[in-house]
C-alpha cells in the first residue's frame, strides 16, 4: 500500500507522528509524506520531526505567508503534480488546515480515494477557516476516521449515512502521541519549571485578528497572572497582531516550544487555558482542567465531563472559570474518551483492509 500524506501546519506533525510510526511497524505500507511549507520557522516545524523522529518529508512545497485563496491554490497545484508523478493507493489528509483541504481536493479530482484523519468534528461556527475546511474535506473523503462519538453523530445529522463513505470510529491519534512521548519528555525537555503556573496558548484568527477580543483575552490573563503566572508559548501569528495593535504585555511570553517541553509544560501546569483545539485534549490527557478561549469547542465531550469550560474573549467569564477551576484540585481524570492509545493502530488496520479491495 502506498499512502500519501499531506501535512503542513503543527498539530499535524503531532498526529502524522503517532501514525507514521505505526506505518514503519508493518509490512507493506510505503508512507510518501508531503509537508506543503505552511509552518515553516523551525520551532514550529522542524523541531517536531527532530524531536519525535517523523520521517523527512519527501517533498516539501514551500507554501506559507500568503492569504487563504493563494495558498490553498499553490498547495493544490503541488500537491496535484505530486499525486501525478507517485500515484498513491490512498491520499491521507489531517484535521482542517489550508493544506488538509488542498489534499483532499486534489486527491478526490484525480480519484485517489481520500482518508481524513479526525473527521465529523464541528463548531458550527462558518466564520472559523477550520470549519469550512474540515466541512469539505469530510464531504469528498472516502474514509472518514473519526476520534470521539460526537463526530460519528455529526456526520450521521448531516446524512453521511446515505453517502457513498465508510465512517470508522478510531479514537485520537493525539492521545496516542500523547502516551508515547510522555514516557521520554522529562529526559529531553529542556525546560526547567516550577509547577503551578498557568499554561496558556492563542491564535486563532477569531481572537488574533480582533483587537477588541484580543485586549480582552489578554486583560484577563494579566489580572491572573498577578495572583499565579502565566506562561504563553506564543504563536508567530499572535505575537505579530500584538505589535501591530501596539499591545505590551507583562506575562511570561516564551517562544513557540516543542512536543517535549509542551508535555512538560502540560504536567506541571496547573490549568490550561487556550483556542487551540489540540490543547484542550491534551490538557485532559495529563489531567488538567482547561479553559477555552472561544465561543465553541469541537470537543463537546470534554464540557459534558466538566472539564473544560468554553468562555470566549469575556473577561468576567474567563476570570470566573479560572476561579471554579482553581478551588478543584486538578487529578487524573478516569475517562476513556479518545481511544486510549489505540486510534493508529485501528487506522492501519482499516487501512489495509480498505486498499485490499482496489
Ligand atoms: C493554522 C491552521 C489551524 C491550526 C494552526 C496551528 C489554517 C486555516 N489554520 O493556523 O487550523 O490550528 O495552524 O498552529 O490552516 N507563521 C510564521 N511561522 C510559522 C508559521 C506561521 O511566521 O512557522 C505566520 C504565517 O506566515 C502567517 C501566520 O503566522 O502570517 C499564521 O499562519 P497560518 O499558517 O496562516 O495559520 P495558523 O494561525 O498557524
Amino acid at each position: 500500500m502506498r499512502v500519501m500524506t499531506i501535512v503542513g501546519a503543527r498539530p499535524q506533525f503531532v498526529k502524522a507522528a503517532a501514525l507514521s510510526r505505526e506505518f514503519a511497524s508493518r509490512e507493506g505500507i510505503e508512507e510518501i509524506l508531503v509537508h506543503t511549507g505552511q509552518h515553516f520557522d523551525a520551532n514550529m516545524s522542524e523541531v517536531f520531526f527532530t524531536e519525535m523522529e517523523i520521517p523527512r518529508p519527501k517533498y516539501n512545497l514551500d507554501v506559507h505567508s500568503l492569504g487563504h485563496g493563494a495558498m490553498t491554490g499553490r498547495m493544490l497545484e503541488g500537491i496535484e503534480d505530486l499525486i501525478e508523478k507517485e500515484r498513491p493507493d490512498v491520499m491521507l489528509v489531517y484535521g482542517d488546515t489550508n493544506s488538509t483541504i488542498a489534499g483532499a481536493l486534489a486527491a478526490t479530482k484525480l480519484h485517489v480515494p481520500v482518508c481524513h484523519v479526525e473527521a465529523g468534528l464541528r463548531s458550527f461556527n462558518m466564520k472559523m477557516p477550520e470549519e469550512v475546511n474540515r466541512i469539505l474535506t469530510d464531504r469528498i473523503s472516502d474514509v472518514l476516521y473519526c476520534p470521539t462519538d460526537a463526530a460519528i453523530a455529526n456526520l450521521s445529522k448531516e446524512g453521511f449515512d446515505g453517502f457513498d463513505c465508510e465512517v470508522v470510529k478510531v479514537g485520537d491519534v493525539m492521545q496516542d502521541a500523547a502516551l508515547f512521548y510522555a514516557q521520554k519528555s522529562k529526559e529531553r525537555s529542556t525546560l526547567n519549571l516550577e509547577p503551578g503556573f498557568v499554561l496558556c496558548t492563542l491564535h486563532r484568527a477569531e481572537n488574533t485578528d480582533d483587537p477588541a477580543r484580543l485586549k480582552s483575552i489578554v486583560a484577563a490573563l494579566e489580572s491572573i497572572h498577578e495572583e499565579s503566572e502565566v506562561i504563553l508559548p506564543l504563536h508567530p501569528r499572535t505575537k505579530k497582531k500584538l505589535e501591530d495593535y501596539g499591545m505590551n504585555s507583562s506575562l511570561h511570553i516564551i517562544d513557540p516550544v516543542g512536543y517535549f517541553d509542551m508535555i512538560e509544560l502540560l504536567k506541571k501546569c496547573k490549568m490550561v487555558m487556550t483556542d487551540s483545539g489540540g490543547l484542550q485534549k491534551e490538557a485532559f490527557f495529563f489531567g488538567k482542567y482547561c479553559i477555552t478561549l472561544r465561543d465553541q469547542t469541537e470537543w463537546v465531550e470534554l464540557v459534558q465531563h466538566g472539564v473544560n469550560r468554553v468562555v470566549g474573549a469575556d473577561g468576567d467569564k474567563i476570570l470566573n472559570a479560572y476561579r471554579k477551576f482553581s478551588s478543584r484540585p486538578s487529578s487524573k481524570f478516569e475517562l476513556n474518551l479518545y481511544g486510549q492509545g489505540s486510534a493508529s493502530k485501528n487506522i492501519t488496520d482499516h487501512l489495509l483492509q480498505f486498499t485490499s479491495k482496489y
